[in-house]
């Protein structure tokens, strides 16, 4: 028999890039091969983000195929994108695959598509391949999409998705309330765009419901409950690099190591990591109330400014801001996170609370300051401030904005508070646990490892 071969392609945006690209190298790790199909506009990013003595040093093969958008158009249209990537994608995928196994290597041997690519498994259903999917977040939300119907039939929401009024609903009592008016598909101001998310999400879920695998990069310990309302998902997250040196993470933008040095000279658990992943856009005015907490807290931090956080344009500080805070404020448009997180200068976290920062930070036992921004990140909130209990919510004014003083007073209080000290100790040795020998995630991947080199 050949050497396994697994197609591995993710949803074109970062937080699931990522993630992906960790099970890629784990199972390149176990001998698979794998080749990694990103979009174009995608592929391009994460090369150019490539530092240059790795482009053509790393266990896996970068391919691309185009997503169906022209050149100049937004990526960050997220009902735009789903639409061209279902429509364009499928017939690109196939020739891939014939390609690659009319070319007398090694014949793919299974497709791991992220669920949002739902397209990808019915290709491999159509070509006969091996298949499964990988949903990127946690198997709370996954319970959720599973029951659409039935909350469609309970009158919670309409066959588009659309909440007549605000409730709470909870899956089981372990698991996080949800506010109706929070759920991922609301979280954006077109209600157009909203019923395209959720039908996405929903037509996702159907497609993929009998894929040989499905997989998520959660663990059992954090959502019991969710599982059994998840039948046949497997946890075996969190997957994160840890201290592999991994030169191929899949960041669209330049790591800036120089805060890891900057971090060196900080004493230990005295700075403030501040990051919102890869999509979270701030008003104008919010970002210079948050500029301005951070100076009023008197702490050390560490903001990730990515190009395009501030809306409008290119970030601009309250006067003089760069300047009162130069001896203890360090700002970068793209931190190496995970290694940031695992940094002992690092006292706590405030996070948009995507998923993979969620994992991240609770890997590294860190508590939370939880500023959700969209999507699954409400719900992960609810996750860490009220049912792990690591961290605080920043709550907004009654214009809508978190304000210096709440900034203040949510850092004074996460870091004087020992119990979110120590519980957020206490699931770091659960997270550790469940990727290390004879751990549950790690023992559900070496049975999807086994199954897969053996067909
Ligand atoms: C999105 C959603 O927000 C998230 O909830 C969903 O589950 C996946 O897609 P994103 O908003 O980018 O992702 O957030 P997150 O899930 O936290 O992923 C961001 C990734 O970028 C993390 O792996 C983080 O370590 C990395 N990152 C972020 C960096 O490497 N450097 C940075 O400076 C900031």
């Amino acid at each position: 028999m050949g050497r396994p071969h697994a197609l591995a392609i993710p949803f074109p945006a970062q937080g699931h890039v990522i993630p992906l690209m960790e099970l890629s190298h784990c199972l390149a790790e176990h001998g698979f091969k794998i080749t990694f199909v990103n979009t174009d506009f995608i592929h391009e990013r994460v090369m150019k983000a490539l530092p240059d003595d790795s482009k053509n040093k790393n266990q896996i093969h970068l391919v691309s195929i185009p997503d169906g958008m022209g050149p100049e158009e937004d990526r960050n249209q997220l009902g735009k994108l789903f639409e061209c990537v279902s429509r364009t994608m499928p017939s690109y995928l196939e020739e891939l695959i014939e390609e690659v196994n009319e070319s007398g290597k090694d014949k793919i041997t299974c497709i791991i598509a992220d669920e949002h690519m739902g397209l990808a498994v019915k290709v491999a259903k159509k070509l006969g391949i091996p298949q499964a999917a990988f949903w990127p977040t946690n198997a709370c939300l996954r319970a959720l999409i599973i029951r659409i119907p039935e909350l469609i039939e309970a009158g919670v929401i309409d066959a588009n998705g659309m909440t007549r009024k605000q409730e709470m609903i909870q899956l089981s009592s372990t698991l996080p309330v949800m506010d109706t008016t929070q759920l991922p598909w609301h979280c954006f101001d077109d209600p157009m765009l909203q019923q395209t998310v959720f039908h996405n999400l929903f037509t996702n879920n159907q497609a993929v419901k009998d894929a040989d695998w499905l997989l998520c990069n959660s663990f059992y310990e954090i959502e019991p409950s969710a599982y059994p309302l998840n039948p046949n998902l497997l946890p075996i997250g969190p997957l994160l690099a840890g201290s592999r040196q991994r030169q191929l993470v899949g960041n669209f933008w330049q790591e800036d190591s120089t805060c890891l040095n900057w971090l060196n000279q900080q004493p230990a658990c005295s700075v403030i990591y501040v990051s919102f992943g890869s999509f979270t856009v701030l008003e104008e005015s919010q970002f210079h109330e948050l500029a301005l907490g951070l100076e009023l807290t008197g702490h050390r931090f560490l903001w990730v400014v990515r190009p395009d956080l501030s809306a409008g344009q290119a970030a601009t500080y309250p006067d003089g801001f760069q300047a009162r805070v130069a001896d203890r404020g360090k700002i970068v448009s793209w931190a190496p996170q995970q290694k940031v997180l695992a940094h002992p200068s690092i006292a706590c976290f405030m996070t948009h609370c995507g998923w993979n920062s969620t994992m991240e930070g609770l890997s590294m036992g860190v508590p939370f300051l939880c500023w959700p921004y969209f999507a699954d990140q409400f719900l992960n909130q609810s996750y860490i401030s009220d049912v792990w209990k690591v961290g605080l919510r920043l709550n907004s004014d009654d214009n809508g904005i978190i304000s210096r003083e709440e900034v203040k007073n949510k850092v004074e209080e996460v870091l004087g508070d020992e119990k979110i000290r120590e519980r957020a100790l206490t699931l770091k040795e659960m997270a550790d646990k469940s990727v290390s020998q004879g751990g549950s995630s790690t023992k559900n991947l070496n049975d999807f490892v086994e199954v897969m080199k053996g067909k």
